[in-house]
């Protein structure tokens, strides 16, 4: 069991006026998450301290968090991994609701901007199929798995310096290529338009943090690059 102190950004909006910092020293055990120590808290120190998680396997999203600096999923962060200071924010980009429970209605409202569900090309009730053997699907495998956790858009700078009706961000973006590359999806080229002025591919400034912070090692900027190159191919008569 090692000592660790585990210091928490507390904001109500409705009572406080500025954040503060409460710090709780508690035992960590040997494989102890960020979340469980947040759950210890809870049961031993402090029952009104907030946070927002579910499946606490890394599947679900819902526990993203500044920690130590960083934008991490708090179920797949190990304290062993950080020392023994931590300290934990909300998400940045976004609004509190209750100390690291956050509002992700911004980040949801730009998802839906890039019309983030398949468009069949016909109508038809047979499966849309690209045969396993082709090959063909690895264009849209790599960046398939986005959990929408929002942390690549926390870490954002370009999120941040637009401001919330500005630049939609890396997972919405990394979203509309998927669909924009998937030969099955009718609506390519609308697609496209939509998400290729300054608040789209174009208001990337290519800092790369959200690389960094994937959990599921997905690359937006990769991605955000190559609808930058489709809708220049497209400009000019090219395949794209
Ligand atoms: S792209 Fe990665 S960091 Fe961004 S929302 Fe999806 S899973 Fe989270
Ligand atoms: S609790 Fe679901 S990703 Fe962490």
């Amino acid at each position: 069991m090692n000592d660790v102190e585990v210091t928490v950004m507390r904001f109500d909006p409705d009572e406080d006026e500025t954040p503060r910092f409460d710090t709780f020293p508690i035992g960590a055990k040997k494989n102890m998450t960020v979340l469980d120590s947040l759950f210890l808290i809870v049961e031993d120190q402090d029952p009104t301290l907030s946070f927002r998680c579910a499946c606490r396997l890394g599947m679900c999203g819902s526990c993203g968090m500044v920690i130590n600096g960083r934008g991490r999923l708090a179920c797949r962060t190990k304290i062993e991994s950080l020392g023994d200071k931590i300290e934990v924010q909300p998400m940045r980009n976004m609004d509190v609701i209750k100390d690291l429970s956050v509002n992700m209605d911004k980040f949801f409202k730009n998802w839906e901007k890039v019309k983030p569900y398949f468009v069949p090309k016909e109508e038809t009730d047979e499966f849309s199929v690209i045969p396993p053997a082709s090959g063909r699907r690895e264009i849209i495998d790599e960046n398939q798995d986005c959990i929408t956790c929002g942390l690549c858009y926390l870490s954002c700078d370009a999120v941040a310096l637009r401001g919330e009706d500005g630049y939609i961000g890396p997972a919405a973006l990394n979203r509309a290529y998927n669909l924009i590359a998937d030969e099955r999806d009718g609506a390519k080229d609308e697609r496209l338009d939509m998400v290729t002025d300054r608040d789209g591919a174009f208001g990337c400034r290519s800092f790369g943090a959200c690389v960094e912070v994937c959990p599921k090692g997905i690359k937006p900027m990769k991605t955000i690059q190559k609808i930058k190159t489709k809708k220049l191919r497209r400009s000019v008569g090219l395949k794209y």
